[in-house]
This record gives structure tokens, sequence and C-alpha cells, in this order.
């Protein structure tokens, strides 16, 4: 019996060493370790064994089936290892890619934020921001606006059915940084505002502006147009023009609209760009109000404000005639932004 297993180990192994590939393999185990295989069998046999015997073949036969099972084993990685290393032999990894890796660009809105924010961060400016969903305080309260005031209409503002709503405006960034740091303050905050507006070659309902503040104690409405007039100046170019025109804003007095024309805008109109004015000591009073203190006194501190759109001036300076492309995410399109 002895002899007759190590026989079944011999012819096993060299056979398993010979498998060219997994069926043979796959044979090879079945014939020795299957259901009716020379191994199941021997086992089978082990019961007409003389009882004195059966430990010492019962300990072989283990043995046998334990080193069949590693070949098995072993086989199988080399030959799956074998036919990995064949897949890849006609693979030249030193030769270039058959299709071009084409790299991305920055979205012109993007580009256009960066040199903004750069610009206003030369003269001081510090970035802010403040949350997309907003509380109707922040968002008009704070910022004067009453109750009946037609931009809280729901035909104009989208509500979340818990009250609270998107923000139509980046305002709601000067009332978040006032109610969270005393003066004096000067801050941008670039970032997306939502309206209800119908979509078309030139609105959307989610757009982009960026808001300014500068409160401070001696601040007059000639730090405000240098600084717009600065600005502009560095982003289009010396020869463009600014306009202040009277407006109103509710949460400034006197307001102002700006209008820009410039060479490097591409035509020769004026084009309304932002709105801007003296902070109203009405918003002044409300943030004191949620902060618990008088940081923010009108008799003391002075401040303006200014907001922008982004959207419209980045399609002037980009060429492009419908807003829509901008948010189409169309790489045929964006890779023409390429710096
Ligand atoms: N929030 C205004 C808008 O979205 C723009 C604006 C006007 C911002 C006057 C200001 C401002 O800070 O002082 O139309």
């Amino acid at each position: 019996m002895q002899e007759h297993l190590e026989q079944i180990r011999a012819e096993a192994l060299a056979e398993i060493d010979a498998a060219q590939n997994e069926t043979a393999l796959e044979a090879a185990r079945v014939k020795f370790l299957g259901r009716s295989g020379s191994i199941s069998l021997a086992s089978e046999g082990m019961k007409t064994l003389p009882k004195e015997q059966k430990p010492v073949v019962g300990k072989l036969l283990n043995d046998v089936r334990q080193s069949v099972t590693a070949a098995l084993d072993n086989r199988k990685a080399a030959l799956e290892a074998a036919r990995d290393a064949a897949a890849l032999a006609d693979v030249d990894v030193t030769l270039p890619g058959t299709r071009a890796v084409s790299p991305g660009a920055i979205h012109p809105i993007t580009q256009l934020q960066h040199r903004a924010i750069s610009i206003f961060r030369r003269m001081g400016f510090a970035l802010a921001d403040g949350p997309d969903i907003e509380d109707e305080w922040h968002c008009f309260d704070a910022l004067n606006t009453p109750a009946d005031h037609p931009a809280r209409d729901e035909a104009d503002t989208f509500y979340l059915p818990d009250g609270r709503l998107l923000r139509t405006h980046t305002s709601t960034v000067q009332i978040r940084t006032m109610t969270a740091q005393p003066p004096p303050v000067r801050i941008i905050a670039p970032g997306a505002a939502y309206r209800r507006d119908e979509i078309d070659a030139t609105h959307l309902s989610q757009f982009n502006q960026m808001e300014g503040l500068y409160v401070d104690e001696r601040v007059t409405v000639a730090d405000l147009k240098g600084t717009v007039e600065f600005f502009f100046h560095e982003l289009l170019g010396k020869e463009a023009r600014v306009r202040f025109r009277p407006h109103f804003f509710p949460f400034t007095e006197p307001s102002f609209e700006i209008d820009i024309k410039a060479p490097s805008l591409g035509h020769d109109k004026w084009l309304e760009i932002a709105g801007c004015g003296m902070v109203d000591p009405a918003v002044f009073e409300a943030v004191n109000q949620k902060r618990g203190d008088n940081a923010y006194d009108p008799e003391m501190v002075i401040g303006w404000a200014f907001g922008f759109g982004l959207d419209r001036l980045a399609m002037i300076l980009s060429g492009i005639t419908d807003i829509r492309l901008l948010i189409e995410n169309d790489v045929r399109f964006l890779a023409q932004f390429r710096a």
C-alpha cells in the first residue's frame, strides 16, 4: 500500500509538472484528487487494511494529498504568470500612446475670478465667503430689504421647503463678515448667486458675482471710485473708462451703477457691470443687533460696497455669445481657453 501511494505521488507530480495549460492541469487534478481519482480510491482502500497499519498509511495518505495539492497550486500560479508574460511580450511600453491625452483648461469664469482676486489682493483686500444656502435675514433683512421687496418674491428667489433660500447675491457675505469680525473690514467675496430667471442665451439661474466691502473710520466715495477704476484699468487696460450712474439699492445710500467701456471689450458701448454705494447705516444697525455690541457704530464707521457679475464680463472678454456654453462642460468648448 505504501509503495502504491508513493507511486501515485510520483506519477501525479510528474503529470502536474508536465501540464502545459490550465485544462491539462485540471485534468490532472481530477485524475488524482477527484471523487474517483486515485488518491480518493486509495483512501477508500484504507478500510480493508489491518488495524495496525492504518495510522502509518493514513499519515502517508495525507502527506501525498498535501504534496499533490501544493504542486497543483504552484503549477497553476506558474501557468498564470507565464500567460501574463506572454500577453505583455508584444507590448512595447516605450512606444508613444495611440491617443494623445488632451490637457484640460481653466474655465473662463475661473480665469477671470483668479485675475480679479489677484488685483484686489494687491490693494489689500482679503478673501471672504459664506454659504450658498442662506436665510432671509442674511440675504434680505440685514441688507435693509423690506419684506415686500420684489426680489423676495417666490417668483424670483429659490426657497427651500424649510424657509431658507439660495442666495440671490453675494452681498450676504458683507453681513457674514461683519457679524464675525469688528472693523476695519476690507474683503472681496467671489461666489455663486441664484435667481429664478428664465434660461436663455444671456441668463442662467446660477451665475457668478464678486462682492467687495470696505469699512473703516474715514472712508469716502473717492476711495470707492479710485478702487473700482484701478481694478478695471488693471483688468481691461489703461484705456478702459468707468462711469458711475446714480441708482438705488436698499443696502447703500447713495448708490450707483457702474458702467465700463474699453477697446479690449471689442465694442464701443457702455456695459452695465456692477452696483455699488456707501453702506446704509441701517445695515450697520442690523449687524450690531446681531453681534450684540456697537462695533459698527454708524457715527464712527463708514463703508462702501460693490457687487459685480463675472459671467457677462468673462463672456465678452472671451468672445462667448451664449451663456449656456459656460455650464455645458463640453471639452471642445473648454479646450479653447488654455492659457
Ligand atoms: N447685490 C447687488 C445685485 O446683486 C449688487 C450690489 C449693488 C452689491 C450695490 C453691492 C452694492 O455691494 O453696494 O444686484
